[in-house]
């Protein structure tokens, strides 16, 4: 296929960029490089692989970005809370006023296949407290950055039997290492800080999410681009695996026996308004998709990234958003 990603050059998009070219697809990436572009260096010179640089909110550059196209994935986003928080009219014009253009756009194009990078985020807090949230539970926004992502999902849901069959899918929060890195995302953020500082701080160490690798969110992506319509025409579906729900302490107690000497204060929180576990089966039943790295495998591979100096100095702003 032809698929467009916008914010492929994010941390899910330049992981997803070369696993759609080794799945024989051509990829044009539409993306403002609000963190810079270094993250496409090992695509740049592939033969399927063009760049446009441009923002999302431009409707004549997105008009030119989608032509032809028989896919979107729209990844492009100001990404996480304090983000949309810090920038709450950018964050409503880029998340949503901009993300329902592009879907018009895709449309009127032509496009086969629109997915759009959703967020767990939506389910807010889980109402039994021993229980599972899945895809037909009620979503509970508590912050503007998911209130954005469930707008989007619902004009995405609306649209019936169009030409474009839209998925949106709802990710767990990411970790892992990917060219563009993130060192704000919790597992990356509790190994960065206990390996290398020795020194971390955690928030309401009880409270529950579910996590998956980098590497899993981009296959996931693939394997709806692959699936076959019917199967994934009007579904959400959440990205991840049931048994990758963790509390914040029990992440601390994973990464304890590679740092030993790591100070780790809790910071007692009562209440916290995102508490969600997770089910993923919807996702393993349809598609057959199972992820193929653990929280394990992320906090080995990030610590040898840090220990080892990879990416220079590890607590500089261009790591977070
Ligand atoms: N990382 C996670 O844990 C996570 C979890 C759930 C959902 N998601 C979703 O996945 C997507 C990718 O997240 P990420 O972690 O790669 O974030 P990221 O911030 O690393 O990447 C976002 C990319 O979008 C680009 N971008 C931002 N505004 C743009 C604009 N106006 N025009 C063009 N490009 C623009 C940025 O330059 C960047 O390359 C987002 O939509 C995010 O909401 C991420």
């Amino acid at each position: 296929m032809k698929v467009l990603v916008t914010g492929g050059a994010g941390y899910v998009g330049s992981t997803l960029v070369p696993e759609l070219l080794a799945a024989g697809h051509s990829v044009r990436v539409l993306d403002s490089l609000l963190h810079g572009g270094q993250s496409l260096l090992p695509v740049w010179t592939h033969p399927r692989f063009e760049f446009v640089r441009g923002d999302v909110r431009d409707e004549p550059m997105v008009r030119q970005a989608v032509a032809g196209m028989e896919a979107v994935v729209h990844l492009a986003a100001i990404v996480g809370d304090p983000a949309c928080a810090r920038q709450p009219d950018t964050a409503r014009d880029v998340n949503q006023v901009a993300s329902l253009a592009l879907l018009a756009a895709a449309r009127r194009a032509g496009a086969a296949r629109f997915l759009f990078a959703s967020t767990c985020s939506n389910y807010g807090k889980m109402t039994e407290s021993d229980g599972y949230v899945d895809e037909s539970s009620d979503l509970r926004p508590v912050s503007l950055y998911a209130e954005t992502k469930v707008a989007v999902e619902r004009a995405m849901l609306d649209d019936g039997i169009g030409v474009t069959a839209m998925t949106p899918l709802r990710f767990a929060t990411v970790f892992g290492v990917s060219p563009r890195m993130r060192f704000d995302l919790t597992v990356n953020e509790f190994t960065m800080e206990m390996v290398l500082r020795e020194k971390l701080v955690v928030f309401g160490e009880q409270f529950w999410r579910p996590y998956v690798h980098v590497r899993d969110a981009a296959r996931a992506i693939a394997a709806v681009l692959q699936a076959p319509e019917k199967q994934v025409r009007g579904q959400v579906f959440n990205v991840g695996a049931t048994k990758e729900n963790y509390q914040k302490q029990q992440i601390v107690d994973r990464i304890r026996p590679i740092a030993p000497n790591a100070v780790v204060e809790f910071v007692k929180r009562t209440e916290d308004p995102r508490d969600y576990r997770v089910s993923f089966t919807r996702i393993n039943k349809t598609l057959g998709f199972e992820v193929s790295r653990t929280l394990d495998d992320g906090i080995r591979e990030v610590a040898r990234l840090v220990r080892d100096g990879v990416v220079g100095d590890a607590s500089h702003p261009s790591y977070r958003n």
